[in-house]
């Protein structure tokens, strides 16, 4: 069963749109299987955005990511990674279909609302340090929901 890892960042928190995004994964017909609401440390931030050292943005977005709470979550369903980025939409939000979290919500590329993994190899990596207790998948009645 493939697993990513979605975070809503501080802006997404703070401008109380976390139940719109867990309704869309649940709507689609993906499986919540880890919610944490958090205040990373800087470190954790630094290692999750490790490729990126070499950006101009990286301070800054690093600065953004520790400014408030973030909502860490991993779902679980076909697809979900691609399925996923999709759904959360272009990294420039101005580039995002409507439709999208970012082509509804947002319009700058720094305050871009959530991050989803972009490989299922990132989303193994993402998820062994966000939820380093682990993540336990329930076994769901796929005689009511989508089957996965
Ligand atoms: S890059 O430059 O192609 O590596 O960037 P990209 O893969 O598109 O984005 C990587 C993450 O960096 C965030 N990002 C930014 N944050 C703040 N300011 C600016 N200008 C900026 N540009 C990119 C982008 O949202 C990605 O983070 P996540 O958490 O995955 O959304």
């Amino acid at each position: 069963m493939e697993q990513t890892y979605i975070m809503i960042k501080p802006d997404g928190v703070a401008r109380g749109l976390v139940g719109e995004i867990i309704k869309r994964f649940e709507q689609r017909g993906y499986q919540l299987a880890a919610l944490e609401l958090m205040n990373p440390t800087k470190q954790l931030l630094e290692e999750h955005y490790q490729d990126l050292k070499g950006k101009g943005f990286f301070a800054g977005l690093i600065e953004y990511m520790a400014s408030g709470p973030v909502v860490g979550m991993v779902w679980v369903g076909k697809d979900v990674v691609k399925v996923g980025r999709k759904m959360l939409g272009e990294t420039n939000p101005l580039a995002s279909a409507a439709g999208t979290i970012r082509g509804d919500f947002c319009i700058e590329v720094g305050r871009n609302i959530c991050h989803g993994s972009d490989s299922v190899e990132s989303a193994q990596r993402e998820i062994a340090m966000w939820f380093p207790r682990g993540v336990k998948v329930a076994s769901r009645n796929t005689s009511l929901h989508a089957l996965i």
